[in-house]
């Protein structure tokens, strides 16, 4: 392993630096959502083992008077904001209620992903004429300081598809609490969390046996051969996924197949990986009723309404500030 020093390193390089030069070796799930990875993860929500997406536009559908109502409840107009807003699908049922109602809103959909982010404008633009769109292309914390001089109309933020699953708890509480600093007494956060149940039913959602999120997870290391001009060889790699449901946690990792050494140029490193070393690469926590009363009050909010599907699979959670 040789460590000249690099200049200049983009965040994605920096970030790939650290997870693999650390113990265990880690990926920032963050880093997903190429075109590719985007495009995997559409097909991931039409499996029939991933529930939470299927659970949560239930609730969209089958509660929009609802939540539209918990949204603008004694306000006139407000400004909808979507952090991590993938395809907007389950957003999408809002939005029509919205404008058919008359509601005066606007929508600003954030995500990482530039190709998730212009096919959502581009879809939405022409299924809703009508809407007030300002689309933002970016990771949502650099976003937030710009939210807090927003318009003086109620904020509600969302962060759907149980995003917040994958932050490690102390995680979870900093990013709640920095929503919270740019938040004003009357917005609001609305939040999806997955439920702890049958543990089969989740390790299933993270271990089709059609290979999708295998793919999915192999393919960040191939954007790292592209991107960063990495050689690794995704065969020698295989995914695994566990659930463990004392923390109530779904794990994913990829692991060596075999003792191997892993070049990327633009780090200018390579990586020993031992036969069965583990890259962890995404936490998909799970929540009791209890953890997610602990996480609002933590964070400087209180419950307002919860949302569940008929199952119980599912909430989503409308937090007021405190
Ligand atoms: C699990 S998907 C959920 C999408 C959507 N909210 C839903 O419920 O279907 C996560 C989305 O968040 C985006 N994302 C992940 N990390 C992000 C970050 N740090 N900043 C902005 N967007 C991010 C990804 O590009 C992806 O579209």
């Amino acid at each position: 392993m040789n460590s000249s020093p690099v200049p200049e390193l983009s965040q994605f390089a920096e970030d790939v630096l650290d997870g693999l030069s650390s113990t265990p070796k880690h990926l920032s799930s963050k880093y997903f959502y190429d075109d590719e990875g985007s495009r995997l993860f559409q097909e991931i929500m039409r499996l029939p083992e991933y529930y939470p997406t299927r659970a949560e536009y239930r609730i969209f559908t089958e509660r929009t008077d609802d939540i539209c109502d918990a949204f603008t409840a004694g306000i006139g107009s407000i400004d909808l904001i979507e952090l991590g807003a993938g395809d907007g699908t389950k957003t999408a049922v809002l939005i029509e209620r919205f404008l058919e109602k008359g509601t005066d809103f606007t929508y600003s959909p954030i995500d990482i992903s530039r190709e998730a982010n212009d096919a959502l404008t581009a879809r939405f633009r022409e299924k809703f004429p009508g809407l007030r769109i300002n689309p933002h292309t970016g990771d949502y914390f650099e976003v937030l300081g710009s939210l807090k001089n927003g318009s003086e109309r109620r904020k509600v933020l969302m962060f759907l598809g149980s995003n917040i699953g994958n932050f490690q708890r102390d995680h979870a509480v900093g990013f709640f609490r920095e929503l919270r600093g740019v938040m004003n007494p009357d917005d609001r956060l609305f939040i999806g969390f997955d439920m702890q149940k049958d543990p089969r039913v989740i390790v299933n959602a993270y271990d089709d046996p059609q290979g999708v999120t295998a793919a999915f997870n192999l393919n960040l290391l191939r954007r790292i051969n592209r991107e960063l001009g990495g050689d690794f060889e995704l065969e020698r790699f295989s995914h695994y996924a566990q659930y463990r449901p004392i923390e109530c946690a779904a794990r994913s990792f990829l692991i060596s197949r075999e003792k191997q050494t892993v070049t990327i140029n633009a780090l200018n490193r390579s990586f020993e990986f031992e036969q069965w070393e583990a890259i962890f690469m995404e936490i998909s926590q799970k929540y009791t009723r209890a953890m997610i009363e602990e996480l609002s009050s933590e964070s400087g909010f209180e419950i307002e309404t919860e949302f569940f599907d008929e199952e119980n699979f599912y909430t989503d959670s409308l937090w007021r500030p405190v």
